[in-house]
């Protein structure tokens, strides 16, 4: 039998949550990617693992002793991780970690698993936007950067770990909700909510705009995701955020993604730390448990 631990990974996700679409939110990964790998697995196990009804799923008698090995096989791994850690020395140290604003609505899932592993390290969790994690970043001020875009000028180790896609959203009572195919010349008639300057949303979002030759009309600049939807909400006007600050949002939200022209802007998470940089064995346990945990990381760039 030809399995892998990916597919183990996925299937036992799917098995404690009982569904694809929560089974690739908690790995981070899209649902297509999801079922692709549990067809792979259903293959290469030549029986039915799960059987859906309506969103329900239930696992099938393969399906249950499949998720039995998947449960020993993984504490099997955490025990020898663990082994490995103790003779590496990683039961205490500090984490110096900074990080764009969206990161804090993944921060505690990403934290969360890291912390509980190896509760004596320490972390210092630097939250600020993209101008100011890249002056500390080139005053070597912590171990690792998490942001939108590897900077253009300076020498860094950038590695993509997970896609960021930036939408446009407005009230759900919005004119435009619902519409679709919008254009963006009819978008930028709408006042605009901008992140303040030295964002990297607020960047990312302008550039897009400039390769039309178009500018939006800001009504208001916020500098938080947070504040930004509760104007949106409130009807000021539509903004350009990461998908990722609508993740707490449940079915009542006031807010609506838009479909617009040139949206979503495919853009990327990175990890980064300045070329040449020797990181310590915390920091080098952290950026391996950031790309386990997020498996859509890839070794190549993705273009931007
Ligand atoms: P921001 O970061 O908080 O500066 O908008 C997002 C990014 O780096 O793309």
């Amino acid at each position: 039998m030809h399995l892998t631990l990916r597919q183990l990974k996925v299937f036992k996700a799917i098995a404690e949550h009982l569904s694809i679409s929560r089974a690739a939110e908690s790995l981070f990964l899209s649902q297509p990617a999801v079922s692709m790998q549990l067809k792979k697995l259903t293959d290469a196990v030549g029986l039915p693992l799960i059987e859906q009804v309506g969103k329900r799923v239930y696992l099938t008698p393969a399906g249950n002793v499949l998720y039995e090995s998947c449960r020993e096989i993984s504490e099997s791994l955490e025990r020898l991780e663990m082994a490995i850690d103790d003779i590496q020395g990683l039961k205490q140290g500090r984490l110096r970690l900074a990080v764009v604003t969206t990161i804090e609505y993944f921060a505690p899932r990403v934290l969360g698993a890291f912390c509980d592993r190896y509760p004596g390290i320490e972390v210092e969790l630097e939250v600020t936007n993209r101008k100011r994690l890249l002056d500390r970043l080139a005053t070597n001020q912590d171990d690792l950067y998490i942001l939108g875009q590897p900077p253009d000028g300076v020498d860094v180790e950038a590695q993509p770990f997970m896609p960021n896609p930036l939408v446009v959203m407005a009230a759900r009572n919005h004119p435009l909700a619902g519409a679709s195919h919008i254009s963006l010349a009819r978008l930028l008639e709408e006042p605009f909510i901008l992140r303040e300057p030295g964002s990297g949303t607020r960047k990312a979002a302008e550039r897009l705009f400039e390769s039309y030759g178009l500018s939006p009309k800001v009504r208001l600049e916020l500098g938080s995701n947070e504040a930004i939807k509760q104007a949106v909400a409130g009807g000021l006007g539509v903004a350009v955020l990461s998908r990722h600050t609508l993740s707490l949002e449940g079915t009542e939200s006031p807010l609506v993604v838009l479909d617009v022209e040139g949206f979503p802007l495919e853009k990327h998470w990175y990890l980064v730390y300045p070329k040449g940089k020797r990181l310590s064995v915390v920091a080098q346990r952290f950026y391996d448990h950031l790309l386990t945990i997020a498996p859509t990381a890839t070794k190549q760039a993705p273009p931007s």
